[in-house]
């Protein structure tokens, strides 16, 4: 077993057409595929997207790996008790705002793929839109299995413990605050760098997530492309019983598999894991009066076919000045036609005085009225607007065109909180006819 690349390093920049090689002369000059590959390795493409998608839409990779993807015993359907996948229809979705307590650490030792949990979804791999959005508890790394995902991309939020995602092109270390996308097929293993580990996931089976557009606001702002990190090669030459799990047409697959397929020693293309520090959001926001629309926090969409209505925007809400005059300064009451979960990585988030909490979630979906809680408004309603930093927080959103659908398992589980809905019925009556 060798791990060379010890010393981790990354390359920056969003979607780069990426060179990356563990040992000398891997990669072939001015071709792709050629007769004999440097140290015996195997080439191999990985396709995110149709050969003939545009030019600007092309995702592709070049593995230079020890053994070809294709090694390895049948695979066979594995049961997992929490895990499911769209179409989510087996509860009809009701209007009613919901919110969860955190989900717990495990007490038996469980891994990130038996400590995923669904909590709601739309459309379905089949259809190659929608989402699930899962929550993870982990509190053993993956020793010997490996796991790939074929209907959709992962969006990754630590809330709790880092991680170390061993990939095929590389290793991505994470922590809180930190977010990491897997792309569709790509091979990993998740390494938990502390104790426990909990977060947030978002399974996209839609178009890749890509930077939002800018707009009027110009070339730079927001989630710039250079903070961007994707891994260099770093290989596992690895033989034993060794387990791959894929995740196809919505079920859960295994195949033993008689090495690590974490073998590739060197790759080049636009196709690869990455991952980013949100911290490195750089926010636009109003400095005169009343906020933006949250669209302006928008780190990464992806995109439908219909302009501006996006399959998922994954948005948060970062620390920053709160600077506008004459404004109600938290978020506002609202309606939306598109649904929205939101989760709390750390802190606390300026529209609840209570009871969303870090790793927990909450769900308002199209047209279900939602804002500032009672306290809230109260507080906000009298303050004093001089600028004021907004610090310590770190919530988001995953926001989807398609209503959002709760598994039965989240709508049964004793992490629903049963008295949401009055936080909003202490709101007093102001008006004076
Ligand atoms: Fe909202």
């Amino acid at each position: 077993m060798t791990a060379p690349n010890t010393t981790r390093r990354y390359q920056s920049g969003f979607g780069n057409e990426f060179a990356t090689e563990a040992l000398p002369g891997v990669l072939p000059i001015g071709q792709n595929s050629p007769q004999k590959v440097a140290h015996g390795l195997y080439a191999e493409q990985i396709s995110g997207s149709a050969f003939t998608a545009p030019r600007s839409e092309n995702k592709r990779s070049w593995l230079y790996r020890i053994r070809p993807a294709a090694m390895h015993q049948a695979f066979v359907e594995k049961a997992h008790a929490t895990l499911m996948s769209g179409p989510f229809d087996a509860v009809a979705p009701s209007p009613n705002q919901l919110r969860w307590n955190p989900f717990p650490l495990p007490d038996v030792p469980t891994d990130f793929i038996d400590g995923l949990i669904t909590i709601a979804g739309n459309g379905s791999p089949d259809s190659q839109c929608g989402i699930a959005i899962h929550v993870y508890a982990a509190n053993r790394s993956m020793h010997d299995r490996f796991f790939y995902n074929a209907d959709g991309e992962l969006l990754l939020v630590p809330q709790q413990g880092g991680l170390s995602l061993r990939t095929e092109m590389g290793v991505l270390d994470i922590a809180p605050g930190d977010i990491a996308v897997i792309p569709r097929g790509v091979r990993f293993a998740v390494d938990l760098t502390e104790d426990s580990a909990r977060g947030y996931v978002c399974e996209n089976y839609g178009a890749m997530l890509r930077l939002p557009d800018l707009g009027p606001i110009g070339a730079n702002g927001l989630a710039n492309p250079r903070d961007f990190e994707t891994p260099v090669a770093a290989y596992e030459d690895r033989e034993g019983r060794f387990e791959l799990l894929a995740k196809f047409a919505g079920k859960l697959w295994s195949a033993e598999i008689g090495h690590s397929p974490l073998d590739v020693v060197g790759w080049h293309g636009n196709y690869a894991p990455y991952k980013y520090k949100l911290a490195h959001f750089n926010v636009i926001n109003s400095v005169s009066f009343d906020h933006a629309d949250p669209s302006i926090f928008t780190v990464l969409t992806s995109p439908s076919a219909t302009a501006g209505t996006a399959n998922m925007d994954f948005v948060i809400f970062p620390p920053r000045w709160m600077v506008a005059e004459h404004t109600f300064r938290p978020p506002w009451f609202h309606r939306n036609v598109m649904s929205e979960y939101m989760g709390l990585v750390y802190g606390e988030y300026d529209a609840k005085a209570e009871g969303f909490l870090p790793g927990g979630g909450s769900l308002h979906n199209c047209m279900s009225g939602h804002g500032p809680d009672a306290t809230t408004f109260e507080a906000a309603s009298t303050a004093a607007l001089s600028p004021q930093k907004l610090d310590k927080t770190m919530a988001f959103m995953f926001e989807t065109r398609l209503l959002i659908r709760p598994t039965l398992l989240a709508l049964n589980s004793p992490q629903l909180q049963q008295d949401y809905l009055q936080c909003w019925h202490g709101l007093k009556k102001h008006f004076k006819g």
